[in-house]
């Protein structure tokens, strides 16, 4: 049998994640590095029978122009991310990688991000609906001119203010309807890359806490198309640590009387989040799980800021205030210090070896079953990332 061969379709492909995902997986290839961090790579899930690293083709979207080999460059030789030997074994392969990199569209991303795009990208006039078929003829093209079996379309890109999604159409036929009536189309631009990935049958992940996959309407076209999501925004730092410790709390019977989590961190990424309107996404994104874990709310504060010289490394220090037997107050805290992206991207690989060993399967709609990669995962009210983790194991068990 022919081996299978799959494209991942990157939206945001010359950010940090991306960046880190493409030189991990030339270097995976290469066998200049280990598979440390692949959760797709642990004992479990050998039966599925994966993809190959080798056996997965870049391509995708981006707002900006500067070449892929200078963000790697910045990130191994000032971020100090990865190895220099490794970044020279990539060099090539990042020039022809970039070739496959075509203008995104930044429509409804708020105005901190629209700042940071190619001002080409930035004067594109077309329609929602103009922007769809443009988005979705460059993944077709993608997938046609490289012989895939499979496309995987991940978002990457840059998190953008909230939308109120009761505002949004609830059936498919009435937002396909509004693409073409620009004024009352809401949607940003991560809805519209979940669109042209969906309606072209490509499977979409929603890495970030942008909107995406999320609204009904949009869930509705993945199931007509026979085709599957998942998301949003993934867990690698602290709300990982959050959805493993409060459940230990609640088992002791610990009264938790406050949790504060300070992020601090200076990348781009954090860059955007310093706008009050995308920081909001953001924040209630990570600030949703306590309520779910405990069975209550505890005063709880999430604060992120921008801190320009720590770079990718980011900083969480939390506080977690607890009562134990005859009332007695405690305290719990904790320093997290980690390399956002290097936490990000093997879990973009695992991802999307997954999704792909899912739709193999012919899985339509929502992928319950990879919730433990999401703060908040769609369609999931299950946080524990144990019982998450299981579902993982559990699925794997029935499809391998
Ligand atoms: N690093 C982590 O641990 C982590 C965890 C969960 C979620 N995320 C999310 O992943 C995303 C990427 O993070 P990052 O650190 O790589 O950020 P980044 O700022 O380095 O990269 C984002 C990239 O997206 C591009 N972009 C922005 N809007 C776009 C659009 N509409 N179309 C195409 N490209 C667009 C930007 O130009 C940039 O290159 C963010 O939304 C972040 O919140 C990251």
């Amino acid at each position: 049998m022919a081996r299978r061969r799959i494209g991942v379709w990157l939206i945001g492909a010359r950010g940090a994640v991306a960046t880190t995902t493409i030189v991990g997986l030339i270097a995976l290839r290469k066998g200049l590095v280990g598979t440390v961090g692949l959760v797709s790579e642990l004992p479990f899930f050998a039966p599925l029978g994966m993809v190959g690293c080798a056996d997965i083709v870049i391509g995708g979207h981006e707002a900006r122009a500067q070449p892929l080999a200078e963000v790697a460059d910045r990130l191994c030789l000032e971020e100090r991310l990865f190895a220099t030997d490794v970044l020279a074994g990539c060099r090539r392969e990042l020039a022809k990688i970039d070739k496959n990199i075509k203008p995104g569209t930044v429509r409804r991303v708020g105005p901190r991000i629209e700042s940071l795009a190619d001002v080409r990208v930035r004067k594109i006039q077309e329609t929602p609906r103009e922007a769809v078929d443009r988005l979705r003829a460059d993944m077709q093209d993608f997938a046609r001119r490289q012989k895939l079996d499979d496309l995987i379309v991940v978002n990457l890109a840059s998190t953008e203010p909230a939308v109120d999604d009761k505002t949004l159409s609830r059936r498919w036929s009435q937002m396909d309807k509004r693409l073409s009536q620009p004024r009352k189309c809401i949607l940003p631009a991560s809805a519209l890359y979940a669109i042209a990935a969906l309606d072209a049958g490509f499977p979409y992940i929603n890495f970030t806490p942008s909107l995406g996959s999320a609204p009904r309407a949009i869930q509705e076209l993945a199931q007509l198309r026979e085709t599957c999501h998942v998301g949003a925004d993934a867990k690698t730092g602290e709300t990982l640590l959050k959805t493993v410790l409060a459940p230990m709390f609640a088992a002791r019977n610990l009264e938790v009387m406050s949790w504060v989590g300070h992020n601090i961190f200076g990348n781009m990424d954090g860059r955007v989040l310093d706008d009050p309107a995308n920081k909001k996404t953001k924040v209630t994104s990570k600030d949703n799980t306590l309520k779910h874990l405990l069975g209550y709310q505890p005063q709880s504060l999430v604060s992120i800021e921008y801190i320009e010289s720590l770079g990718d490394w980011k900083t969480a220090w939390d506080h977690i205030h607890f009562k134990g037997f005859l009332g007695t107050p405690m305290k719990m805290q904790f320093t997290w210090q980690g390399a956002d992206s290097i936490l990000a991207a093997p879990l973009v690989i695992d991802l999307v070896r997954l999704v792909d060993a899912a739709h193999q399967r012919g899985e339509v709609g929502v992928l319950k079953f990879l919730a433990s990669f999401f703060k908040a995962p769609l369609g999931v009210r299950e946080h524990e990332f144990s019982r998450q983790f299981q579902m993982l194991v559990d699925w794997a068990k029935g499809a391998g």
